[in-house]
């Protein structure tokens, strides 16, 4: 757990805000990406500085912030960011308030538009804890699909003895890891590629020339493998077809076949195509292939000048489209220029039902990077422009699309 996964830690105005530091940090280094949000209060305790660091994010506080190039509703695109929220500590404050609908500040907002799991961390004095009236909040909210972590008993800041504590911070981070793998589970059970047979291929393919001597391309074969990680996480049955890459491949594939030239990954994709419901073509194969293969290397005495002939490959691509079926097939476009036309003509050539584009000169998009900027475009003409992700972030996206695909396939 935690790699990839994201975390909206709300930390509100209790003595115990301090620890929250340590629970940022703990989950930061079990790989989550975290994002803060306090409340005023939680900010006379602690201060967003801290926080900033730790989870080397920026740290929402304002509702209303001057700070904002134009007006983005913040408390909604965080409500949609976090595949869970953790409210540590949780006054008795942000209890009622959430209990009772209410929403006067960022928090409070937000986590009345949030549907992903939402964890409270209650602390308090144990008095605060008791009262019948937090009690009820507790358990309404309960009822409602909130997950509470019980406090501690012990010596309370206040200097009474009772419930109220918050516990350990290595506590809290192994609940979130377990609610996130919860969540996972619930995903996979419920996720419309369960099951569903998925060829995913990646890297760069190696067009011999003699036996020292290749042509190949840049592509690092990331986004292939964040694809492939992506749809596992659904539930689906990949099968990556992976050319030259130094990525190592994900846990639960159903099969790791190697395919180094263009050649041998046409053969491989079409020996598998029979038995699938999806091909991801994320692979960057060579469009040419020398012509003839010397079988000894090629020696440059007394040259000054060496011609290659080149001969095109098989459009691999095309001919899934060709006898695509009811299969989904998505490709990539890298282009140089003219992105979103070139992706769109490579979509109606080769029967896609996606293409993801993404423009290869730009600095923060492409080969061998951690990130990509991309755009979606679907058979329709819509095109969805994505902010700069990581790779893996858009692996998700990318399998979340083809849900949304199987969806509209599957409506009457
Ligand atoms: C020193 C001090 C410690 C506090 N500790 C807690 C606490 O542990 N739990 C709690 O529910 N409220 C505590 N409070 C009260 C909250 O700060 C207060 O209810 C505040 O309105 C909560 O705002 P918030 O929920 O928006 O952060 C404390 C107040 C002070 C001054």
């Amino acid at each position: 757990m935690g790699e990839n996964n994201k975390v909206v830690l709300g930390v509100t105005g209790g003595i115990s805000a301090y620890k929250s530091a340590d629970v940022c940090s703990k989950l930061k280094k079990r790989g989550y990406q975290v994002k803060v949000v306090m409340t005023k209060s939680a900010a006379e305790f602690i201060r967003p500085l801290t926080f900033e660091t730790i989870s080397q994010n920026s740290v929402t506080t304002e509702m209303f912030s001057q700070n904002k190039p134009y007006l983005d509703t913040e408390h909604i695109s965080l409500a949609r960011w976090g595949d869970i929220y953790l409210i540590c500590p949780a006054t008795a404050n942000i209890i009622g308030k959430l209990a009772n609908g209410i929403a006067d500040d960022f928090l409070s907002t937000m986590l009345l538009a949030v549907e992903s799991q939402v964890i409270i961390a209650p602390a308090m004095n144990s008095s605060m804890y008791k009262n019948p009236i937090v009690e009820e909040n507790i358990n309404k909210l309960k009822n409602h699909g909130y997950y509470f972590i019980k406090p501690d008993e012990g010596m309370l800041a206040c200097g009474e003895e009772g419930a109220g504590r918050l516990p350990d911070s290595q506590i809290i981070c192994d609940e979130v890891d377990d609610r996130i793998k919860k969540t996972v589970d619930q995903n996979i059970d419920n996720s419309l590629l369960k099951g569903k047979k998925v060829i995913v291929t990646a890297g760069a393919t190696r067009e011999n020339i003699d036996p020292v001597r290749y042509i190949t391309n840049p592509s690092s074969g990331k986004m292939g493998y964040a694809v492939a990680r992506a749809f596992i996480n659904r539930g689906a049955i990949v099968t990556l077809i992976a050319a030259s890459t130094d990525e190592k491949p994900p846990d639960d594939l159903h099969k790791v076949i190697r395919a180094f030239s263009a050649k041998e990954m046409y053969e491989k994709v079409m020996e598998n195509l029979e038995d699938c419901d999806i091909v991801i073509k994320a692979a960057a194969v060579s469009d040419f292939t020398p012509k003839n293969y010397k079988d000894n290397k090629l020696k440059k005495e007394g040259k000054n000048e060496m011609v290659l002939e080149l001969t095109s490959t098989r459009d691999i691509l095309k001919e899934i489209g060709d006898k695509k079926g009811d299969r989904i097939l998505v490709g990539f476009a890298a282009e140089t220029s003219d992105l979103t036309q070139n992706a769109k003509d490579k979509l109606n050539r080769k029967n896609l039902d996606l293409i993801v584009a993404n423009d290869i000169t730009a600095e923060d998009a492409g080969f061998s990077k951690d990130i990509n900027t991309a755009k979606l475009i679907f058979k329709d003409g819509n095109m969805l422009e994505l902010d700069t992700m990581k790779k893996a972030e858009l692996g998700e996206k990318i399998a979340k699309t083809v849900e949304k695909i199987i969806k509209e396939k599957n409506r009457p």
